[in-house]
């Protein structure tokens, strides 16, 4: 068996990190398909806690295969300052796989990247500066630079100068922005080819063959399904496909692979930077979903934005990406609250709407509509099976089973690998 995606259902910060690494130990390789280092995952194991941004949450598991696959940008900075970093706490990192294919992330992209954002002012997408944006944009204008140029530096050299061409002309004119010397980036970027070179890999061939030998693969989405740059709130989103479609063209595997697809839900809704979001809260509530969750950004430290649970949200995660089933994450923030309101549809110019408006001005105009469900005072956090949550949880559960379309397979009820009520399977 199987080949297994686990994404974001909402806007990213679902707890796929702890989702992905509680799957580790029973899973082979674990693969990062897009996205970078804009993503903050956060893992709890024991008393010890990691924040992951560019490597796959599985790099914590001994038995398992890391990998970064074609479809990721790879600041190669920061994917030697993550390895070293794990290396000093004592995780074995030498078993890391990355295609040669992967697009680097080159420091005038963090530039333009920076720049542009300057330059929309209010109408800023409120990135998290990494680069990310730029270096897909190269990526499709066929300027970028991959991890294999790395190690041919007349190759670096010409594709450096090729995508500074024209970038250098935006940077000095338009934004005023001293040129970038090409021969300066190419000599930083060679500075890191020994220390990756001995972990790039042909990973299509290789995830292939291990799905084909009966290995388990779990391909780990960064962002989440509303920030995808095709199914996403545009354009305000990333700009990659975390959608469960990403994982086939950012691995190289077809979906005919793929047996099962794992929506991370958070049991309420959060969003980081700027964008349509109908269940924000901008009271007391807000505040509190806002300390009681921990709700501040991995990656930027930002305060998240919080809202009520948005089931259309759900519904169309469960469409975008056919999940198959649903992990339910910090139900345990919820408790204390006596009523919890859940959104179940929107009123967009006064009809109401079941489904995720197609139009973005609709979008931008809808209203959610609440129903209100009774909410539960018990400590959660040591719940170990579904039956020894509160009935009123059990009910919250359910209500979000029926109203977002897959099965709830697994609960959290707290940050660490253990605070998790395994209801079904995800391995069989
Ligand atoms: P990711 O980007 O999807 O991996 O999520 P983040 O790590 O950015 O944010 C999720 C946060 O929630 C992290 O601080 C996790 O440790 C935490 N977390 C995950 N699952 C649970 C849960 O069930 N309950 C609680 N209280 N915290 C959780
Ligand atoms: P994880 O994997 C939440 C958001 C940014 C911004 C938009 C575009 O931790 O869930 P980018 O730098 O990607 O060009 O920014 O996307 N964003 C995230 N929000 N979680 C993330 O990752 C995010 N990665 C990017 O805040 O709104
Ligand atoms: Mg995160």
């Amino acid at each position: 068996m199987p080949a297994l995606v686990l994404l974001g259902a909402q806007w990213g910060d679902e707890g796929k990190g702890k989702a992905t690494d509680l799957l580790g130990g029973s899973v082979d390789y674990v693969v990062r398909y897009q996205g970078g280092n804009n993503a903050g995952h956060t893992v709890v194991v024991g008393d010890q806690k990691y924040a992951l941004h560019l490597l796959p949450s599985g790099i914590l598991s001994p038995g398992c295969t890391p990998v970064i696959g074609n479809g990721v940008v790879v600041d190669p900075a920061v994917l030697l300052s993550e390895l070293s970093g794990l290396n000093e706490r004592g995780v074995d990192t030498s078993k890391l796989l990355v295609s040669g294919n992967a697009h680097l992330i080159t420091p005038y992209n963090i530039t333009v990247d920076k720049v542009t954002e300057r330059f929309l002012g209010k109408r800023k997408i409120g990135t998290t500066g990494r680069g990310i944006g730029p270096t897909y944009a190269d990526k499709i204008n066929r300027t970028g630079i991959r991890v294999q140029d790395l190690f041919d530096e007349s190759i670096l050299l010409q594709k450096v100068e090729a995508a500074l061409d024209f970038k250098n002309q935006v940077l000095a004119k338009l934004y005023n922005h001293r040129a970038v010397v090409a021969e300066q980036v190419v000599e930083e970027m060679l500075g890191y080819a020994d220390q990756i070179k001995g972990y790039v890999a042909d990973t299509t061939l290789i995830l292939n063959d291990a799905i084909d030998d009966g290995k388990v693969v779990l391909f780990e989405g960064g962002q989440g399904t509303l920030l995808d740059v095709d199914h996403g709130t545009y354009p305000f989103v990333t700009s990659s496909n975390p959608t469960a479609g990403g994982a086939c063209t950012g691995a190289g595997v077809g979906p005919t692979k793929i047996n099962r697809v794992i929506g991370i839900l958070k049991a309420y809704t959060t969003r980081v930077g700027a964008g349509p979001f109908p269940t924000e809260l901008f009271d007391q509530d807000g505040e509190d979903l806002r300390r009681i969750g921990g709700e501040r950004g991995v990656t930027t430290g930002r305060d998240r934005r919080c809202g009520w649970f948005d089931a259309v949200i759900a519904r169309y995660a469960t469409r975008v990406n056919g999940l198959t089933d649903f992990f339910l994450t910090k139900l345990d923030v919820l408790t204390g609250w006596e009523q919890i309101p859940v959104c179940v549809a929107y009123e967009v110019d006064g009809k109401r709407v079941e489904e995720l408006p197609h139009n973005q001005s609709d979008f931008h105009h809808a209203k959610p509509v609440y129903e209100m469900l009774p909410g539960w005072s018990e400590d959660i956090t040591k719940a170990k099976t579904f039956a020894e949550l509160p009935k009123n949880a059990q009910a919250y559960v359910k209500a979000l089973e029926e109203m977002s379309g897959a099965p709830i397979s697994a609960i959290g009820v707290g940050p660490g690998r253990d605070e998790t009520i395994q209801i079904n399977s995800f391995l069989d």
